[in-house]
């Protein structure tokens, strides 16, 4: 008998080990720094802390980082990045990513989806209206007459369920919609991974599956400014797209099917080029699709690079998808203050929305956004950061 239990505590003990080491808990506890180190060198270590709670739920921060010392925030409203801290060229410490500092920030509707996750459909959808076998839907409109961003609240300002999951350094995040939420068809589970890995990347995984054809455009909104408050604006920092061709719209945004040529035009960044060189030949600013060169199809390929001289550091972006949305922060007026106590003028940051092209379901010669049951939705963006 007593062999038996000795049997079943030996067989038990690893699995307790795992439990109580797999960090599901909120656990508030500081660590000391044996207890980090110690942990860094076998399972990182994710810390867990309170954000804030909506309807109820608890809003949880989780602090993913490496042995380099880079340190990604990551809440589960919104699936939203709060903060990254990389190093400059002369390994000062910096947060390259704007946001605010408490769950209300987020919380309130001038939020011009900071950090977030978007969908179930990324950019805009004409008329909020497009057709699966043969059945038309209309979603709610929210931007001049269009669908944007996935509707009122989408899948940015919902309660994800978060894991951290610490054999990878990483978050998975679920969020579940529902048949006919925000006028969609289909009930889809989408899958975000947030992940940072020991070269200062941090890879974006998302996998959707749905039970109806329905289209599906994921991404994430953060918008970055290298020089971590040293200039107020992107307007110095150098950008590079790797495309030829950009999605033309009309004046409310929306694709007229056209892609034109960059040649000659303010669009073309295949050389560095600093933001503010040709913004003011774009009206409003730059908040375009570009289409991306690929070679290889479902593999993540270098589609932009964003440098700021004066800190050195450089942010480069791959991505499995065929089109990259730069906005340059042109709607963002001065009124919202985010972390540091900044004021968000226009361009204080820049968005590299890697995503399908804008309007898709109404235009067959795009790239297709239709997931069909039994099919996976899969994209994967590495934002990687180095200096120069
Ligand atoms: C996207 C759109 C912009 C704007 C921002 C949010 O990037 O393309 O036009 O709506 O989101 O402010």
């Amino acid at each position: 008998m007593l062999k038996l239990l000795s049997k079943i505590f030996v067989l038990l003990l690893p699995l307790a080990l795992a439990l109580s080491s797999c960090g599901d808990q909120v656990s508030s506890t500081p660590q000391t720094p044996t207890d980090q180190t110690m942990k860094h060198h076998d399972t990182p270590h994710i810390k867990q802390e309170k954000f804030g709670s909506v309807d109820g739920q608890d809003i949880i921060q989780y602090t993913l980082s490496n042995p380099a010392g880079m340190e990604v925030k990551i809440i589960n409203y919104g699936g939203t990045l709060t903060s990254i801290m990389v190093p400059d060229s002369a390994g000062r410490w910096g947060d390259v990513l704007l946001g605010f500092d408490s769950l209300q920030g987020y919380l309130q509707k001038e939020n011009p989806y900071i950090g977030c996750l978007v969908g179930r459909y990324a950019n805009r959808i004409a008329n909020g209206k497009f057709t699966v076998n043969g059945k038309v839907y209309q979603l709610p409109l929210n931007n001049n007459g269009n669908s944007l961003h996935g509707g009122q609240k989408g899948f940015s300002r919902v309660v994800w369920t978060a894991k951290p999951l610490p054999e990878t350094n990483s978050v998975q995040l679920n969020y579940h919609s529902k048949d006919g939420e925000e006028g969609y068809p289909g009930s889809l589970n989408v899958q975000v991974v947030y992940t940072v890995t020991n070269v200062n990347e941090l890879k974006i995984e998302y996998l959707a599956t749905t039970d109806k054809g329905t289209p599906v455009n994921l991404t994430n909104h953060a918008y970055f400014n290298l020089s971590a408050g040293k200039d107020s604006t992107v307007l110095g920092h150098t950008l590079t797209v790797n495309a030829d061709h950009f999605t033309v719209v009309n004046d409310k945004q929306i694709p007229t099917g056209a892609l034109d040529s960059v040649k000659g035009t303010p669009m073309d960044f295949n050389q560095p080029l600093a933001i503010k060189t040709n913004i003011d030949k774009v009206p409003g600013g730059y908040d375009h699709n570009w289409a991306l060169r690929k070679s290889t199809p479902g593999e993540p390929e270098l589609a932009a690079t964003l440098y700021h001289q004066g800190t050195g550091r450089r942010l480069e972006v791959f991505t499995t998808e065929p089109g990259i949305q730069v906005y340059t922060g042109n709607f963002l007026d001065g009124s919202l203050t985010g972390k540091y106590g900044r004021k968000y003028v226009k361009h204080s940051g820049i968005c590299l929305e890697t995503q399908h092209f804008p309007d898709s379901p109404n235009h067959p010669s795009f790239p297709s956004t239709l997931l069909r049951p039994g099919e996976k939705y899969r994209q994967t963006t590495i934002y990687k950061f180095s200096t120069r």
